[in-house]
């Protein structure tokens, strides 16, 4: 059991929790993720590690209630504890001094990019960051990137805070106006991710995204996230979740990641009728 230190309600439907689990921090490295199990009887949740604290021992999660595991782990509080963690999972980000470097994230993608802008100033480069989100009051961690970048715009679809329109829009304009990034790194919804690749496509800059395929053992051996990157199969689990968004198959993804949707809904349907039952 491992035990919750801080649970900070970020939106209404966005937490961030800090849980003791020195086995994570003491390898954890930007774009690594954990899989958390919420109780015993609960899925696999993998979810990206936000940030960590070496000396402490504890490591930063931030996730989005969309289904019955995150919303069973949302209900869980400080103090309390969480049944499982694994990892740290995945190839971590390759940091490298590129030059400039443009980090994108979209929603609940931001506390992905979070530690790989910080990672990539730490390691010299320019950080110019774009972090878009449906509403103003869907923003979150704008300071903390503000502070890991050095340059931020925040976008909102409907031009409630920030510029108005998609990330996509302020990657062009950063483009055209002359500050052409060297990288650009962009983890967010699947749609995001394909938006992003066609543009920097055009304009022959290396970009990398981070895939949330679906997955089960996070080991490489069930295939549930394979992914077709350049024509090759791929598990995401253990070849990224980072690859070259110029080679990602995301028609492919996006259709894997809505096949278990009818058994995703009648399971939350179930434990709203629990609870409701529960509460009388
Ligand atoms: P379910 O009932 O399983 O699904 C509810 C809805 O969410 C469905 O519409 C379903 O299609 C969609 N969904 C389910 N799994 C995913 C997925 N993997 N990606 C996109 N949509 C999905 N989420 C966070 O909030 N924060 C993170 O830091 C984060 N990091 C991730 C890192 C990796 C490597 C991967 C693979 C996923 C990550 N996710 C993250 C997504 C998160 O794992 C899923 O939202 C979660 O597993 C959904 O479980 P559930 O039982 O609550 O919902
Ligand atoms: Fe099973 Fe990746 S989750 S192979």
């Amino acid at each position: 059991m491992y035990k919750i230190t801080l649970k900070k309600e970020l939106t209404k439907d966005i937490k961030l929790f800090g849980v003791e689990a020195p086995h994570i921090t003491h390898n954890a490295k930007a774009g690594n993720f954990i899989v958390v199990m919420p109780d015993e009887k609960g899925e696999r949740i993998p979810l990206t590690i936000y940030d960590w604290d070496r000396e402490k021992g504890i490591v930063y999660m931030v996730f989005q209630e969309v289904g019955l595991s995150t919303v069973k782990l949302g209900r869980l509080n400080e103090g309390g504890s969480i049944y499982s963690i694994s990892g740290p999972f995945g190839r971590h980000f390759h940091v490298e001094n590129y030059g400039t470097a443009a980090v994108i994230g979209g929603g609940v993608g931001v506390p992905a990019v979070f530690p790989i802008a910080r990672a990539l100033k730490q390691a010299g480069n320019k950080v110019n960051s774009i972090i878009g989100f449906r509403q103003k009051d869907m923003i979150i961690l704008g300071e903390e990137m503000k502070s890991a970048s050095d340059s931020l715009v925040t976008a909102t679809n409907d031009g409630s805070y920030g510029v108005k329109g998609f990330v996509t829009d302020a990657l062009k304009q950063m483009i055209e106006s002359g500050d052409r990034p060297d990288i650009v790194v962009a983890v967010g919804p699947v749609i995001m991710m394909k938006a992003v690749s066609d543009l920097t496509k055009n304009y022959g800059i290396k970009t990398i995204v981070s895939l949330n395929a679906l997955m089960m053992d996070a080991t490489g051996m069930c295939g549930g996230c394979r992914v077709n990157i350049g024509g090759t199969t791929k598990f995401s689990c253990v070849d990224g979740p980072d690859f070259d968004g110029h080679l990602v198959d995301f028609d492919g993804l996006m259709s894997r990641l809505t096949s278990f949707k009818e058994h995703e809904t009648e399971a939350m349907h179930k434990c709203r009728l629990d609870t409701e039952e529960k509460n009388g």
